[in-house]
């Protein structure tokens, strides 16, 4: 299988996750505007892939500028561009800032070199985040214990990211270690990212599984079917707070309840140490007729009220911990993330 994303030939291709898993369709991006229509209509989604989709994004912005443009307006603009096609996942503002900084720092280069140069900084940001899935998946595989089952929501697996995933990597590391392991994949409605992407990634890996629809979890759960869940997330405040996909905060609740382990998966870059809490977060609200549909098929009325937050947040106190590159985190966390934040203020 090719990868979530790559540059082949001067353009960024993706895999479009829209039509998955009916379709294995790519899609070209030629221009930063390509690629902001594709973070916004969701051919690429999950906050690790939305990053790497961003910083090409601004590579192809620059490289694309035409003799006697304004050059520092064009990067502006494309920088606004980008930031505004969605809110929630922290990993797209901070590739933005890392590229806006290399920017800065080579602005005298003649512009096709400072193209070349934004894209090597995208092509490092894209192999960086395998290398940290994969380190993210080394440290949390002790987690899952031999004959697990465990729960997922929505999709943070290679998909989500530049390859491997965050925590469908947990999953794969333990799965890889020999240990027998079953997945319960919620199916996270509206868009089903767990039923068309996780199921459609656990099958290619031979992981076993079994798909559920997102009101079957708590009874599951009391059943003693499931026995721990890990999820992804897009944005985790200093207190541990963390956002996901909507739906995450109910499993978390519900975990509790039942005395079950509840992990949150996620690299550096999806922290936010500059908000103090959840709270701050700000969550996306997507088309309405992504819930009066499922999929193309319209299921309800066609004027019918609706609320469509596409995250949540789950407060610190429900997560038993978290995992990153640098290891595990256990509450407080407000104490025990601190020397994962360094020096940085955002
Ligand atoms: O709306 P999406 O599909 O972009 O939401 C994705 C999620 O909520 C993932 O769980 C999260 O981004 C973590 S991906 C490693």
């Amino acid at each position: 299988m090719r990868p979530t994303i790559e540059w082949t030939d001067g353009k960024v291709v993706m895999i479009d996750q829209r039509k998955l898993p009916l379709e294995e369709v790519y899609t070209e991006c030629r221009s930063a505007e390509d690629v902001a229509r594709a973070i916004e209509t969701m051919v690429i989604r999950g906050a690790p892939a939305i990053g790497v989709a961003a910083a090409y994004g601004v590579a192809l912005g620059v490289i694309n500028v035409a003799p006697g443009e304004d050059l520092e307006r064009e990067f502006d603009r494309v920088i606004q561009r980008l930031a505004g096609t969605r809110p929630t996942a922290r990993n797209l503002f901070w590739a933005l800032e890392r590229m806006t900084g290399v920017f800065r720092e080579n602005r005298l280069l003649p512009c096709g070199a400072l193209g070349l140069r934004l894209l090597r900084e995208a092509q490092s940001i894209e192999t960086e985040d395998l290398e940290t899935n994969r380190q993210i998946g080394a440290s949390g595989k002790d987690l899952i214990e031999d004959g697990d089952s465990v729960l997922t929501h929505c999709n943070a697996g290679g998909l989500a990211t530049a390859g491997y995933g965050t925590a469908i990597g947990i999953i794969r590391a333990a799965f890889e270690e020999g240990k027998k392991i079953h997945v319960f994949v919620d199916e996270t409605r509206p868009l089903l990212q767990g039923a068309r992407l996780t199921a459609w990634e656990l099958d290619k890996l031979g992981i076993p599984m079994t798909l559920i629809s997102d009101n079957m979890a708590g009874w599951l759960m009391k059943s003693g079917e499931i026995r721990r869940v890990v999820t992804g997330a897009d944005r985790i405040a200093r207190n541990g707070d963390a956002a996901n996909k909507i739906g995450t905060y109910s499993l978390a609740v519900l975990a509790r309840h039942h005395g079950l382990p509840f992990y949150v998966a996620a690299p550096l870059n999806t922290f936010d140490f500059g908000l103090r809490t959840g709270a701050e977060i700000p969550i996306e609200e997507r088309p309405a007729d992504e819930v009066r549909r499922a999929g193309s098929c319209p299921i309800t009325l066609p004027d019918v009220p609706v609320r469509n937050p596409a995250f949540d947040v789950v407060p610190a106190k429900l997560i038993t911990a978290i995992v990153s590159e640098k290891g595990i985190a256990r509450p407080p966390y407000g104490k025990n993330l601190k020397p994962w934040r360094g020096n940085r203020t955002g």
